[in-house]
């Protein structure tokens, strides 16, 4: 079926990212600040508030949901739901940094988890922990292991690339995804929540200069498939391995944009880089089990995306409050 959920710029939208929780075992730089306060579980959805808006999101013909956080696998009870959506005719996705994945990444793939996307920004301890901050990454090259041996296909590797912290390790991350026969992408950072640890204009490493490091010794062959999303996919030579680039800055992606996401407090936002949003946690109280008047704000809703997200990385630049531990990226 085709979605009936449609924008005002003719897009459809087919695919939604649910943010399950704010709370994380990591505090990523670009990501989170060092001391976070957690939202109080009142403010936060019910997994079965999350489930009732995953389904009424597919009757209304969205293929794609995909779980976020925070990080979605420490989320309590996420398994319950992980099994309900996996029945569901959507494809399910989750995005995680892999740390819970040595116990998990099996049990994942019984309850109908199609595939995962692990963040992963350095090869090297030192590098890894400034990075993550409380990261470890054992833990995630083990996550890594459990997720092939699981079975899983399509699995991706994502890194934020900024410089002076991990722009010289692109080769390395593109070796070690051959190996493991994955895919990679290296995402330009965007600016969500104020961080303190780095200015973002100074890191900023467009997704060209790494191009330019990665052609000579990994040739990168143009692909010729949309990929239904803001990367833009390479293959190279003698692997199954892809390259892909997200360039929130570089390359905008908006005219193609196909999503939606939901913050982990029922916000549904129309764009990651703007503020325009429904709050459907108001509507699933006032309404408790009512799928169509749900259906009916959802179909409303797509009224309110806007047409492009303008980041900009310089300090004088209004800065969207939210941090990505919200919004799930
Ligand atoms: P697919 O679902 O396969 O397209 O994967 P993805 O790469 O979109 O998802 P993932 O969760 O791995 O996110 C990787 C990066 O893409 C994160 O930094 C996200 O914030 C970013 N991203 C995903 N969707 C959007 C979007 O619509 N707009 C912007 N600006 N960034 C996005
Ligand atoms: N800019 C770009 N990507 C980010 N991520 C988290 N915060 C940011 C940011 N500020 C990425 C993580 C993970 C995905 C969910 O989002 O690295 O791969
Ligand atoms: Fe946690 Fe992911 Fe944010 Fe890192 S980027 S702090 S792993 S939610």
């Amino acid at each position: 079926v085709e979605s009936s959920l449609v924008d005002r710029f003719g897009r459809r939208v087919e695919y939604v990212r649910l943010s399950v929780t704010d709370r994380c075992d990591f505090r990523c730089v670009y990501c989170m600040a060092e001391e976070m306060q957690f939202l109080p579980r009142s403010e936060v959805l019910s997994l079965e508030e999350i489930y009732n808006v995953a389904k009424a999101f597919v009757e209304l013909g969205v293929n794609k949901i995909r779980l976020t956080g925070g990080e979605p696998l420490v989320r309590k009870g996420i398994l319950t739901l992980v099994e309900q959506l996996g029945q569901l005719p959507a494809e399910l996705l989750i995005t995680t940094n892999g740390s819970q994945l040595p116990r998990m990444a099996a049990e994942l793939k019984r309850l109908g988890v199609d595939r995962l996307n692990i963040s992963l920004d350095s090869l090297q301890e030192d590098k890894f922990k400034r990075l993550t901050r409380t990261g470890r990454l054992s833990q995630v090259l083990e996550g890594i292991d459990a997720a092939i041996a699981a079975g899983f296909k399509g699995i991706k590797l994502n890194a934020v690339v900024l410089k002076g912290r991990n722009d010289t390790e692109v080769l390395d991350l593109i070796a070690f995804a051959r190996e493991k026969e994955v895919d990679i992408t290296f995402i330009e950072e965007m600016p969500l929540g104020v961080i303190t640890e780095h200015d973002r204009a100074e890191v900023y490493c467009s997704s060209d200069e790494l191009k330019e490091q990665i052609n000579p010794v990994y040739p990168l062959l143009d692909s010729d498939a949309k990929t239904g999303g803001p990367s833009r996919y390479y293959r190279m030579t003698d692997s199954r391995s892809r390259v892909g680039f997200i360039s929130p800055h570089s390359h905008n992606f908006c005219s193609e944009c196909n999503r939606v996401r939901m913050t982990v407090e029922g916000r549904l936002l129309l764009c990651l880089g703007n503020e325009h949003s429904m709050d459907l946690r108001q509507i699933l109280r006032d309404f408790p089990g009512d799928s169509e008047v749900l259906k009916r704000h959802l179909i409303s809703a797509m009224d309110l995306k806007p047409e492009e997200h303008h980041f900009d990385l310089s300090d004088e630049a209004p800065q969207l409050v939210r941090f990505m531990n919200m919004t799930g990226g």
